[in-house]
Parts: C-alpha cells; sequence; structure tokens
C-alpha cells in the first residue's frame, strides 16, 4: 500500500471527521474520506446511512458542525452551495433533475445560464453533444419523453457544462433497469478515461458500484467503517456478506 498521507496530501477533495445532520440531530458523526485526481471513488451502504446527507454537506447545502472539508486545496467548509460550484464541484442529484417539458437542447442551455458568452455556450454544448452523440440526436425531443437512462446521461451532459474539476453523483443507477445501469457506469468509466473526469458517486447497487469504481468506502449510521481499493472491499468477506449479498 502507499503512504496514506502522501494520499491525502495530492487529495482533490478531503472530508475530515465531519459531523452534520438535521434540527438538532447528527446523522454524520466523524464522516472521513478523500478522492484523489483522476480517481471514481464510490461510497455503498445501507439506505438511511447517511450517504446522500455527505452529499448535501459537500455541497454545502447542511452545515459542517464539527470537521472540515477541503477542495482544490482551498477550505471550503460552510462555502455556500453557489461558491462551491464555482470552486469545480458539479452535483447530479439522486433525485430526476431534467426539464420534462424542456427539449434537450433547452435543458442544456439552462445548465449554462448564468453564462452570458454565446460562443463559449456554443463550445460547451458541442463538447456535451461529442462525449453524447445521442445527445445530439435527441438535441430537439422534450426531455422528459426519453427513457430513464437518456435523461441520466442528459443530467451527467449538463453537469458537464461547467467544467468541473469533480462531480458528484447521487446513484447514478437509481430507478434504471440493469442493462441500462451498465450502460450508465460504462459511460462513467469513459469519461473517466477519456477526460480524466474526477468521480464521487454514491450507490445503492454496491457490487456494480464497486466494479466501476477505483476505490470504495462503506458508511453505516453516520460512520465510514471500511474503506480501500473497490477490487479488496470486493473480496473482502465481511463486506460481501453484509452489503454484497455473498457470502
Ligand atoms: N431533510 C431531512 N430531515 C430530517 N432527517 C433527514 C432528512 N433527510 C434525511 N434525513 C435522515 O437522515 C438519515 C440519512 O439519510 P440519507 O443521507 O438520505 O441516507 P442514504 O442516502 O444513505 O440512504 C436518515 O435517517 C434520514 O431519515
Ligand atoms: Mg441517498
Amino acid at each position: 500500500m502507499s503512504d496514506p498521507m502522501q494520499i491525502n496530501g495530492d487529495a482533490l477533495l478531503r472530508v475530515e471527521k465531519v459531523y452534520a445532520g438535521y434540527q438538532d440531530f447528527d446523522i454524520l458523526k466523524g464522516v472521513s474520506l478523500h478522492v484523489n485526481p483522476g480517481e471514481i471513488v464510490c461510497v455503498i451502504g445501507p439506505n438511511g446511512a447517511g450517504k446522500s446527507t455527505v452529499f448535501k454537506t459537500i455541497y454545502g447545502l447542511l452545515k459542517v458542525r464539527k470537521g472540515r472539508i477541503q477542495f482544490d486545496h482551498q477550505e471550503i467548509t460552510n462555502w455556500r452551495p453557489q461558491a462551491i460550484l464555482k470552486s469545480g464541484i458539479a452535483i447530479v442529484p439522486q433525485l430526476r433533475s431534467v426539464f420534462p417539458q424542456m427539449t434537450v437542447m433547452e435543458n442544456l442551455e439552462m445548465g449554462l445560464y448564468l453564462e452570458r458568452d454565446k460562443q463559449r455556450i456554443k463550445e460547451r454544448i458541442e463538447y456535451v453533444f461529442d462525449l453524447f452523440p445521442r445527445l445530439a440526436e435527441r438535441k430537439d425531443q422534450m426531455a422528459g419523453t426519453m427513457s430513464g437512462g437518456e435523461q441520466r446521461m442528459l443530467e451527467i451532459g449538463r453537469a458537464l457544462l461547467l467544467e468541473p474539476k469533480m462531480v458528484l453523483m447521487d446513484e447514478p443507477s437509481a430507478g434504471l433497469a440493469p442493462l441500462i445501469t451498465r450502460m450508465i457506469f460504462q459511460n462513467i468509466r469513459r469519461l473517466n478515461e477519456e477526460i480524466g473526469l474526477t468521480v464521487l458517486m454514491i450507490e445503492q447497487n454496491a457490487r456494480q458500484g464497486l466494479e466501476f469504481s477505483h476505490r470504495g468506502y462503506v458508511l453505516e449510521l453516520g460512520q465510514n467503517t471500511y474503506e480501500g481499493p473497490s477490487q479488496e472491499l470486493l473480496a473482502n468477506p465481511e463486506v460481501r456478506r453484509a452489503f454484497l449479498g455473498g457470502r
């Protein structure tokens, strides 16, 4: 194993012993994780463990009560979501977020609504169309009439418009059929290989999430319990028994 201090020193995102929650109640009780540049990192864990809460906290939607968060050599603890977005973190939320009554093109334009430079808007949308030719073919289709997998690709494409340094994806496979899930994971992997996209994803679908990531964390009751290279977690008997339906 490489020296963890070394890895931490180079991390793009570092969450350190973070406490956060709702009302007076802490859901996260000392969560620590990091993501190195160019990595796909997957957080797995049972329903209600606090996975989405970790994302909301990284994204500034919930207050960090203790601990800290660093991104790209800056401390971003308790920054506003808009500032965090600007610093280079994009998010694909757990719930469907396309505008169903707008076309694919209009959805992408909405993703750039703060951008004034027409030329740049055109270039960024072309960039996304190059990455997802399927979206280009359907640019005039109402987003709500596309399949679940295509809507997911649109959400991911929209997240890439702003040239993020990292994308947070909360359950990219949610609500998708197994074959489509595979296609989405393959696309995430392809983006990682082609453009070096750094990804932190949450997956309910633990086995596939680990198969398509470099490293993983298990989150239970607001604390991270296991971590390591995804292949090691997939092979770990305790992780298999508790989270992968293995024996
Ligand atoms: N807005 C909220 N207000 C109060 N409690 C919440 C809220 N959102 C989530 N929780 C609680 O926080 C815990 C963790 O939820 P969540 O982070 O969504 O879990 P996961 O994504 O791992 O399934 C759960 O017990 C859930 O009921
Ligand atoms: Mg969740």
